[in-house]
């Protein structure tokens, strides 16, 4: 076959090299009817191709074909690259420019496309001074974006996001495989709700009241019965939720792990240290291009992060935030407004805006958390943050069956449709803990994005099940 240049591989180095490329059409500007300028994207990069009439070479009918090329169509360019006078501000590599000299359309778009690519990848900054000139712009919406997700996943930005979440699942893979932990797939079709609660989508298994795991929380835990001594696990987790919220999704993906602990809950605190920071490292070195991409359209600032990760208690949070004057429960929850507050205050006072929450009452966690032996009002329990939002909840879990049993029957569940989780600690269980995050969480607060349905590439939320 013939070598293939990708657009974004284009570079000044390659000068006077004829390449070959396929992208997209995202701009035809045909000046006079000699010369047609043709900007086509491929993976969010952008190279300006130039198409001038010249004898034996290029035709006028050529350039006319062109300019009648729908955006979005598929096309095979071949051309010399040429270093331009000016930067081109138009694509992303700026430094080239490409003398077609053969353009093939490999397959046409439809003439009127729903979302116009180069309004749906501007900053809103650049949406602002586009209207103040005048300039005829659709702001695309949401819904529209998402309706159309297909055509929305083309720009930078965008490309920018799911590639970060690839890495993120990658790191968080290789890490664990490196420090002896065992990749684990656990059913999604249950017998009863896991984390107990309402939001559950219940389901008839072949005469059978079942439902769609909301987490692999007991499957996981039963690994560990089963000697595999660490787990982890990437996989899809359902929750039915009621609101509509910008973190919130119905079917989101869970980055599960589960380990035995030797002496005390920290060991698993320690797990979620070392790999977060090596994943903050490894996103800031090896995507750089992509956060570049993703900050173009969504200006953020970097993550704030501690080689060591900032531990508090529960106890020392509340002070912190009593002090500030916001007054909680110290055996209930935060709220929303208070954990982000929190986390605004903890950025003032160490610099740092991810860190680790602990000792929750036990009262706000699940029914499988183990109480602090020394003060049970309190729990071996963690919650962990990003920009003051929770994108990890973690604990040590209990491993005696009759207060397991005991448990689940304070928290209201159905201690029938949990006993064979119940029972596998009957037969020689080790102390363990776990924790849980959710990688759409993790990619929209490291980039300081304000929605979750931004870094899920189909979401599911209360009111959409499409495309
Ligand atoms: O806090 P959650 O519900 O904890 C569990 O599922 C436990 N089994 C974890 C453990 O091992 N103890 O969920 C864990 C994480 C949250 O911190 C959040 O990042 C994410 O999953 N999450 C959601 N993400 C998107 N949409 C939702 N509806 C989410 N609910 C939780």
């Amino acid at each position: 076959g013939r070598k293939w240049t990708e657009v974004g591989s284009v570079a000044p180095e390659m000068k006077d090299q004829v390449v070959l490329i396929r992208g997209r059409v995202q701009t035809i500007r045909p000046v006079g009817k000699k010369i047609a300028f043709v900007v086509v994207r491929e993976r969010g990069f952008t190279v300006q191709c130039v198409l001038t009439v010249k004898p034996e070479l290029v035709s006028s009918q050529m350039v006319k074909y062109a300019t009648s090329l729908s955006k979005e169509s598929i096309v095979d360019v071949e051309g010399v690259v040429t270093i331009p006078e000016k930067p081109i501000t138009g694509a992303t590599q700026q430094q080239v420019e490409v003398q077609i000299s053969k353009l093939y359309g490999v397959n046409r778009a439809v003439p009127t496309l729903p979302i116009n690519i180069e309004d749906a990848a501007r900053s809103e900054v650049e949406i602002e001074q586009a209207l103040e000139k005048g300039e005829q712009l659709v702001r695309v919406n949401q819904d529209t974006r998402l309706n159309f997700r297909i055509l929305d996943m083309r720009t930078p930005a965008n490309q920018g996001i799911f590639r970060i979440q690839c890495q993120v699942e990658n790191i968080f893979r290789q890490f664990l495989l490196s420090e002896g932990f065992v990749g684990i797939h656990t059913p999604k079709l249950i017998g009863g709700s896991s984390e107990g609660g309402s939001a559950v989508f219940r389901l008839d298994y072949k005469g059978q009241p079942a439902c769609l795991a909301q987490s692999p929380q007991l499957h996981k835990q039963m690994a560990i019965c089963g000697d595999f001594g660490r787990v982890f696990e990437v996989g899809p987790v359902f929750r039915a939720e009621d609101s509509f919220t910008h973190r919130h999704l119905c079917e989101f993906t869970g980055l599960d792990v589960e380990m035995e602990i030797k002496e005390h809950y920290s060991e698993v605190m320690d797990v979620v240290d070392r790999l977060f920071v090596a994943m903050f490292d490894s996103l800031n070195e090896k995507c750089k291009k992509e956060l570049e991409a993703i900050g173009r359209q969504y200006p953020f600032e970097p993550l704030k992060y501690l080689r060591k990760t900032l531990r508090l208690t529960f106890v020392e949070g509340i002070q912190m935030l009593k002090e500030a004057g916001v007054e909680v429960d110290p055996l209930g929850d935060l709220n929303t407004e208070s954990e982000r507050k929190l986390g605004q205050l903890v950025a003032d006072k160490y610099g740092t805006e991810f860190y680790i929450l602990h000792k929750y009452p036990q009262a706000v966690r699940p029914f499988y958390t183990m109480p602090c032996h020394d003060n049970p009002s309190y729990s071996n329990s963690f919650d962990v943050f990003i920009r003051g939002e929770e994108i990890i909840s973690g604990a040590q879990r209990v491993h005696i069956p009759e207060f397991l049993e005991k448990r689940a029957g304070e928290c209201g569940i159905d201690v029938k449709t949990i006993s064979t989780y119940i029972d596998s600690f009957r037969y020689g269980a080790p102390p363990h803990g776990g924790f849980g995050v959710g990688l759409e969480r993790v990619v929209m607060l490291f980039c300081a994005l304000n929605n979750i349905r931004k870094t899920s590439l189909f979401p599911r939320d209360p009111q959409r099940i499409a495309p």
